[in-house]
């Protein structure tokens, strides 16, 4: 894993918009997998600024989220796919019908394999943006997940539940389900990219990149990935035991690449 600590939450959209840049001038028609809640849309702000700015352009690339709530039409307000709409694919040039979400209201017996199947079909995901909940889930693989587990429907955790209660009006349904890609899935990637802010994840954050590789926090599966990307904040980062550590690799890793 590569760990960066940056200085600000702004810093690490900027880094992870550089990752995705990176991607992009190399390889226009890259397979982008994508993520909801509050963390990336600092990520996504920065990407439409760059498109705006003409540094970068989405035109040949498609894109797979990770999850949406089961039970949420499209155009509903809360649906996954309702934000994707809103905060990125209406602001760049992404053609829409190459955005794939998965279907909250597909057959749930079906709708796993049919999305698997999608990502196949498009060579597989060339770098995946995640968020880590405050319980360790990446997508919505709660905590005990299968880290080989693939698209499926999960039940939300309590704390899920309670983390994003804050989006629904108190008589407005929240649904319970999600379909979610599989820790499986993500580990799949060619490359991962995680973004963490706020101390709220501080803990979180410390058991995926220190603790050990277990279920009960999902996303130290990406302890497993072969090319993962973590990028925190200051606050998101002050449990990590290691921070000097990981500085010192950024200050090489950034002196190596300047020299070619
Ligand atoms: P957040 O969600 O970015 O809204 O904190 C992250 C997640 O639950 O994966």
């Amino acid at each position: 894993m590569q760990v960066i600590i940056a200085d600000s939450a702004q810093e690490v959209a900027r880094l992870g918009a550089d990752q995705l840049s990176r991607l992009l001038r190399t390889t226009p028609e890259a397979v982008l997998g994508l993520a909801t809640g509050n963390t990336p849309i600092a990520l996504y702000e920065e990407l439409i600024r760059r498109y705006r700015q003409g540094e970068l352009s989405f035109a040949r690339a498609q894109s797979f989220n990770l999850d949406e709530y089961v039970g949420l039409a499209p155009e509903h307000p809360q649906s996954y796919r309702y934000f994707m709409n809103r905060y990125l694919f209406s602001q760049i040039d992404i053609p829409l019908a190459r955005t794939w979400v998965p279907d909250g209201m597909a057959d749930p017996a079906s709708a796993g394999e049919v999305y698997e199947s999608l990502i196949e079909a498009a060579g597989g995901i060339d770098l995946q943006v995640l968020g880590i909940g405050r319980n360790g889930h990446i997508g919505f693989n709660e905590p005990s997940s299968s880290l080989g587990s693939r698209t499926r429907i999960k039940t939300l955790a309590p704390q899920t539940l309670a983390d994003n209660s804050r989006f629904f009006a108190v008589d407005e349904f929240q649904p319970s389900l999600a379909i979610t890609m599989g820790i499986g899935t993500i580990l799949r990637s060619r490359k991962a990219l995680l973004l963490a802010t706020g101390d709220a994840k501080a803990d979180a954050v410390h058991a995926m990149v220190e603790g050990p590789v277990t279920a009960s926090c999902p996303a130290s599966a990406l302890q497993l990935h072969p090319c993962a990307v973590v990028i925190v904040d200051r606050a998101a980062g002050a449990r990590l035991q290691h921070g000097e550590y990981y500085q010192r690799v950024r200050q090489q890793t950034d002196q190596l690449s300047s020299r070619d």
